[in-house]
């Protein structure tokens, strides 16, 4: 993101996050933010009279645009730590933000019978529906995922994990998730650099020791 500004730069939180979503590095590029001019060189979230819109291509807005920006972590990461996406059939995303990873999976997934999305925070969804709407073979789960996994028993081959990143709020959500596992699930943990992650990660290993648990990208070695 390329920002040219003389005048102030405001940041406020695009969103009322809740008690239970997480606020780490990425989840930070969610500001909103008034200057001069404002560039991006890829995709964003344009806002404007509360509506968000999602944008593919690079652009340059003006202040006089009225314009409320805001610059959204949007690259998938799932990607980075599976060679192959169309190995695996019934895929679980538990924390999707904007659905980035989520439609990287639609696009390149051609094997895939399911894949639900659980996303507590309101604006997400709304982004995420959105970009996802010519789509099919997704559902999405709204509310907090200790909860809304609950709520179905589908079997996933493939979980990506990549949710609150706070300790106690993840393990209990990672409870939950366990009546739709067996050892042949592989997992996926994002942001294994957070200590809140490593302990995570620590003790699933020891809750489910046969599981393949991926949490370095190893696509990029
Ligand atoms: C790092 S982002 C997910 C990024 C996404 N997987 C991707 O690759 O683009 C983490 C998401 O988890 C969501 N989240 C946090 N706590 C949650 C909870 N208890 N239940 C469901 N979603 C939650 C946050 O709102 C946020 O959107």
């Amino acid at each position: 993101m390329k920002i040219n500004t003389s005048k102030p730069i405001i940041i406020k939180w695009i969103n009322n996050n809740t008690i239970k979503t997480a606020i780490h590095s990425n989840y930070k590029n969610a500001i909103i933010r008034k200057c001069d001019s404002i560039s991006f060189d890829g995709p964003h979230i344009y806002i404007k009279n509360g509506i968000h819109y999602f944008i593919d291509s690079p652009k340059t807005y003006t202040y006089e645009e009225g314009v409320e920006l805001s610059t959204l972590c949007t690259k998938p990461q799932i990607n980075l730590y599976i060679k192959n996406i169309s190995d695996y059939k019934s895929i679980g995303e538990i924390g999707i933000r904007y659905g980035s990873s989520s439609k990287f999976i639609l696009d390149n997934n051609n094997n895939l019978s399911t894949l639900d999305l659980y996303e507590i925070n309101e604006n997400c969804i709304e982004i995420a529906k959105e970009r996802l709407r010519d789509y099919s073979k997704w559902r999405i789960f709204e509310g907090d995922a200790e909860e809304t996994l609950k709520t179905n028993n589908t079997y996933y081959d493939l979980v990506f994990f990549d949710c609150s990143h706070i300790y106690e709020i993840d393990i209990e959500i990672f409870k939950s998730l366990l009546a739709h596992i067996d050892d042949k699930t592989v997992i996926i943990f994002d942001d294994y650099y957070l200590d809140d992650v490593k302990h995570l990660v620590r003790d699933v290993q020891k809750m489910i020791p046969n599981n393949k648990i991926i949490y370095k990208q190893e696509r990029m070695k």
